[in-house]
């Protein structure tokens, strides 16, 4: 795969920021986009001279932050051939994102499972699952049972919705994986939160979109930029309830006013994580084009696996036409306890939101405790907290964290352009105790970091 001089220099974004020579820094930077997985192993990099044009440095510089490069082992080069991304396979190489099984794993916001409840609601499924074992199993939109059950869903939000609204997917990532290979086309473009969910981003990506980025400010998004970028666009993926990363919550006034002129898809995957009781109704509810995507994942257990999409029928069966070529439906097991969970309104716990609040809250103060200049705003919901550092450190912090027991994600996984290298994203999934020690040990590693220090991991799974 072939990484274009322009897409090389959207990654390194101000790549210059830093102390010591020019070749060094482009080196470092080009290295921490190996280790972060933005440059992909095997993709090959632009020649000397079309990435020094991009960047309007010289070709010397270029070339002798390639040379450092090749050296360590990040880069290989054949004559008359593009230089290829690798990773070193001799000292020092990069270790694993978790070197021992007391890091503390803060690259995932997603929680634990409620053991007894998920129990019950497979033994419910259980005895429910010999109705169908009479039938082939293969349901492309979903067990009817599931899809009312959804429906129920919303109908509780204050949305009404029926069951051929509903498709049911394999989490909420597959609903954004179908929508992408039913309604894109190459060179289209999608307007996305800036930041988002990563994975969003490396799906529309890889369906040959174009990403329109619209900054998300301090209080959320702004509407006039939306429908500005939204204009020149054929798709636009938003998640207006408790962002991931950063926790914002669109307000109703917003949603009533949201029409964007291209297809809006919302992913309300952290819609029943709604912890200060503020959560507003469904976009769809203000805007009935409106495509949802919605999953079980963050408020019960990812390993459910269950996700849905909410749209009209038509859109709805041209997914079912498109989703033979990625995967044939849903486990019916799994389909049936969700259904029972949804049911008994068990995505919405009053004691699991007090307990995740708590964490929220334990998350923060340790933050203030032990990292006072770093800006971190309370969420209102969902899992994690976007914290802003004073400089830009986050891929450094991240390829040094396991060294002090503790994973992360950077900032800039993100974003697109390289741009969060001042921002982490600190999920708040664990109990309090492990949360405090987490910062305690980001503390040190950014104290290492001052001093010089330099990490080599590779990187985490975000999830
Ligand atoms: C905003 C958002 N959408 C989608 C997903 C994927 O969810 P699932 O596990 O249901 O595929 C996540 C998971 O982190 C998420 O945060």
């Amino acid at each position: 795969m072939k990484t274009s001089s322009y897409a090389v220099a959207r990654m390194l974004g101000p790549w210059r920021e830093g102390t010591g020579p020019a070749h060094q820094r482009l080196s470092d930077k080009l290295r921490l986009l190996v280790l972060d997985g933005r440059l992909t192993l095997g993709a090959s990099l632009p020649s000397e001279r079309d990435l020094a044009t991009a960047l309007g440095v010289s070709r010397t510089t270029v070339g002798t932050a390639y040379a450092a490069l090749v050296e360590h082992g990040y880069l290989a080069t054949r004559a008359r051939a593009r230089a290829i991304v690798r990773l070193p396979d001799r000292a020092p190489a990069p270790q694993p994102a978790t070197p021992d099984a007391a890091a503390i794993d803060l690259s995932v916001a997603a929680p634990a499972a409620p053991g007894e409840i998920l129990h019950a609601a497979f033994a419910s499924a259980l005895e429910r699952l010999p109705r169908h074992l009479g039938q082939h199993g293969y349901h492309r939109s979903g067990l009817p049972e599931l899809r009312e059950a959804v429906a129920g869903w919303y109908l509780r939000r204050g949305l009404a919705t029926t069951l051929d609204q509903i498709l049911v997917t394999n989490g909420a990532q597959h609903a954004i994986a179908l929508l992408a290979r039913t309604l894109l086309a190459p060179r289209d473009k999608v307007v996305i939160d800036h930041p988002t969910y990563p994975h969003a981003i490396r799906t529309f990506t890889e369906a040959g979109a174009r990403l329109l980025p619209v900054p998300l400010g301090p209080t959320g998004w702004d509407a006039a930029q939306l429908r500005a970028a939204a204009r020149d666009a054929d798709l636009a993926y938003l998640i207006p309830d408790f962002h991931n990363p950063t926790g914002l919550c669109m307000p109703t006034s917003m949603r009533r006013g949201l029409r964007l002129g291209c297809p809006t898809v919302v992913d309300e995957t952290m819609a029943d994580l709604d912890l200060d009781g503020t959560g507003p109704e469904p976009v769809a509810a203000h805007l009935p084009t409106a495509i949802s995507v919605g999953s079980v994942s963050k408020s019960v257990w990812g390993g459910l696996r269950i996700g849905w999409i909410r749209a009209a029928p038509s859109l709805l069966a041209r997914v079912v036409q498109a989703r033979p070529a990625t995967d044939l439906g849903t486990p019916v097991i799994d389909q049936l306890a969700t259904a029972t969970l949804l049911d008994q309104d068990l995505t919405r716990r009053p004691a699991a939101l007090r307990q995740l609040a708590a964490q929220r809250d334990a998350l923060l103060e340790a933050l203030a405790a032990h990292l006072p200049d770093v800006d971190a705003p309370r969420p209102a919901g969902g899992l994690t907290v976007w914290a802003a550092f004073p400089t830009p450190l986050s891929s450094r912090l991240a390829a040094i964290a396991p060294d002090h027991g503790l994973v992360l994600a950077a900032g800039p996984r993100f974003g697109v352009g390289g741009a969060f290298e001042r921002h982490l994203r600190l999920p708040y999934a664990l109990p309090p105790d492990q949360l405090t020690e987490a910062v305690r040990r980001l503390a040190h590693a950014r104290q290492a970091l001052t001093r010089g220090a330099t990490g080599s991991h590779a990187p985490a799974t975000v999830v």
